[in-house]
């Protein structure tokens, strides 16, 4: 028998309990949630045609030539000089694959736009052609740029724009634009967007993958990284202000996972912003979701160059944290309370924390952290900030940070775990012991690995997520101390990925929920709002007969959220005894997660293979027990 102390709560669980890591890898954003559709549509990445193919029948030397202002628009200095001399089609073309190839759909709409000027007299005309895997035409439109606009006249550079319709479906689609007629012309910012993006948001994000995202119903979003904050090298490091206003002023940045890590180089990752800090906030805000932005603190990553900014010219890093907490709360009567109204937000995000580091460490990470904790603590007492405990749960570096973090009475310590399955489930106990006083824990990135991390065959597998939903019973048993959690990482696309395993998976039209996907939903949605005890024989059940549980209770629904993993391979049979229940209903339902497969995995083909499956289950409402027939191998939630 199972007890589950239903009249004395023993902790609170906070809102903020579940939530996703986001950050730019795997193609997450540009190429991923961030809807371009053309890659390198500035000419900024470090080769200024790649994704490009100059084409035509009658090219000749020099009629496509890359312009660089240099600091004159050090954002955006270069740009695309195209001459045509009576061009006629067929004659000269530019040709854009898209992030490994373009989603194009049959019957939506699409949206291209250009910034354009001519340095003198002359008219050209845009012809633009989606095109399938086999170049076939799968959508027309026409562009004639205004011949009278002048960007040497007037200084100005000029947006023209137009939409049409694809006619087929393409998963591997492209955009070809013609050009014909005489003159000269410069373009910059070429673009296209899909009809279809989340609230219909010109220039927006992935539908479907923010849906993912919304169906978790996340109690944060922690942005934009992870690695990404750090940088290769300070110089490279993620520096929110310039993510901020027109994207073609968001100064483009090599992505810290452009090189070859694990099994696929990506020579074209870069970070265009045009997913910038303003729009993380807004999804925040659209998914209800607790903004955790997390902020360099003057070391650049610490597998890489190690680089460091000397303590005596730390001060600008502290003021971009100062800057982002006004940014995000102040009225618009602050200095950057009025940045953010002016890009179309009045209204305050509520910004409650934020970290600083990411999987930073030694006497260094200390050092710097100190001096921020000083000024943010000074301005704004009950912010809350993130800190960081590095990579290594079980090592030294980790207890060295920790025993530092607690004594300058850190908030929130951000644990991270990348390991196998086992030790998932040897951790279960891992917070049962923490001091319930001081510091409290964000376990921050995690998720259990079949094998190597990055490597084709390490796979989200129905075990590593089975192990995944048995470790979060403890994390939920220890709500007291455990404050926040999120898998890492978030996204991949199945095209352009340097790091397995992910949560969820997208190509340029699909997208499909891990097994993992599914326990973290089922654990956020079924959050409740505080800890109930459950115990068998007076103690957590935490492995033994392979069972892992924890209960909750919810407050506003007035249910009682039992949450019971069975990891081997036979059905088991236990009563749950609701001691203390005032009045029960005579069904609860069960959400099952189960599958007799280990190795089972969802795909684009079948995207939910492993995923949960709803039941109603008899309770005993005059003895206040309900029978738990527990599936080999599965997750059972249960609400009563
Ligand atoms: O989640 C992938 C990477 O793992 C993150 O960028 C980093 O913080 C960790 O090492």
């Amino acid at each position: 028998v199972l007890r589950v102390d239903v009249a004395r709560p023993v902790a609170e669980i906070q809102p903020t309990m579940w939530g996703v890591f986001f950050e730019d890898i795997n193609f997450g954003a540009d190429g991923g949630i961030y809807a371009e559709m053309v890659k390198n549509r500035s000419f900024e990445f470090f080769k200024p045609l790649m994704g490009w193919k100059v084409d035509g029948k009658k090219r000749t030397e020099g009629d496509v030539l890359v312009q660089n202002r240099g600091d004159e628009k050090s954002s955006n200095p270069r740009y695309l000089r195209v001459t045509t001399n009576g061009a006629v089609a067929g004659d000269l073309s530019l040709t854009n694959e898209g992030f490994r190839g373009m989603g194009i759909k049959k019957g939506l709409r699409y949206d291209f736009a250009v910034l354009y000027g001519y340095p003198s007299a002359g008219k050209v005309t845009m012809q633009l052609n989606l095109l399938n895997a086999q170049n076939e035409v799968i959508g027309t439109g026409t562009l004639s740029p205004d011949a009278t606009a002048s960007a040497d006249r007037d200084g100005q550079w000029h947006k023209a724009q137009v939409s049409f319709t694809a006619t087929a479906t393409e998963p591997k689609g492209k955009l070809r634009i013609g050009l014909e007629g005489t003159g000269v012309i410069d373009l910059d910012m070429i673009s296209l967007f899909p009809e279809d993006t989340w609230k219909g948001r010109p220039g927006g994000m992935r539908a479907d993958m923010v849906q993912m995202l919304a169906d978790l119903k996340p109690g944060f979003v922690r942005f934009p990284g992870g690695c990404i904050v750090e940088g290769h090298d300070l110089e490279q490091r993620y520096q929110w202000k310039k993510t901020l206003g027109p994207i073609e002023d968001r100064q483009l940045l090599i992505n810290r996972w452009n090189f070859e890590f694990g099994h696929r180089p990506a020579p074209d990752y870069f970070q265009t912003f045009g997913l910038g800090f303003l729009e993380y906030f807004q999804l925040c805000e659209d998914i209800g979701a607790a903004p955790l932005p997390i902020l360099n603190c003057g070391m650049a990553c610490q597998f890489n160059t190690a680089e460091l900014v000397p303590m005596s010219q730390i001060d600008p890093y502290v003021q971009d944290a100062l800057d982002l907490i006004e940014f995000a709360n102040g009225d618009v009567s602050t200095q950057w309370g009025k940045v953010r109204a002016g890009l179309g937000h009045p209204k305050p995000f509520n910004l409650k924390m934020m970290g600083v580091g990411n999987e930073n460490w030694g006497p260094q990470y200390i050092e710097r952290l100190a001096v921020f904790q000083k000024a943010i603590k000074a301005k704004y007492p009950d912010f809350k900030l993130i800190c960081s405990s590095g990579t290594d749960p079980n090592g030294d570096r980790f207890d060295y940070l920790n025993g530092n973090l607690r004594a300058m009475n850190a908030d929130l310590i951000d644990e991270h775990y990348y390991r196998r399955p086992e030790w998932f489930l040897q951790n279960v106990g891992r917070y049962d012991s923490y001091p319930r006083n001081g510091s409290k824990v964000f376990a921050g990135e995690w998720a259990a690995q079949s094998d190597d991390v990055a490597k084709p065959t390490n796979k989200n597998n129905w075990q590593c997520a089975l192990s995944e939903a048995a470790f979060m019973t403890g994390l939920e048993r220890n709500a007291a101390v455990v404050q926040m959690a999120s898998y890492a990482p978030l996204f991949a696309n199945a095209d352009g990925w340097q790091w397995t395993p992910d949560l969820i998976w997208v190509d340029n039209l699909h997208v499909y929920g891990t097994p993992n996907y599914y326990v973290q939903q089922l654990y956020s949605r079924n959050k409740g709002t505080n800890v109930l005890s459950m115990t068998a024989n007076g103690q957590a059940l935490a492995g033994k007969d392979s069972l892992y549980a924890s209960a909750a209770w919810d407050k506003a629904a007035s249910e009682i959220i039992l949450k019971m993993v069975n990891v081997s391979g036979k059905s088991v049979n236990r009563t749950v005894q609701l001691d203390g229940a005032k009045k029960l209903a005579r069904t609860g339902t069960v959400m099952l997660l189960t599958n007799d497969k280990l190795d089972a995995v969802n795909s684009f083909e079948n995207a939910t293979a492993v995923s949960p499956v709803e039941q109603q289950i008899p309770v005993d409402s005059n003895k206040k027990t309900v029978a738990m027939m527990l599936a080999p191998r599965s997750l059972s939630v249960v609400r009563i």
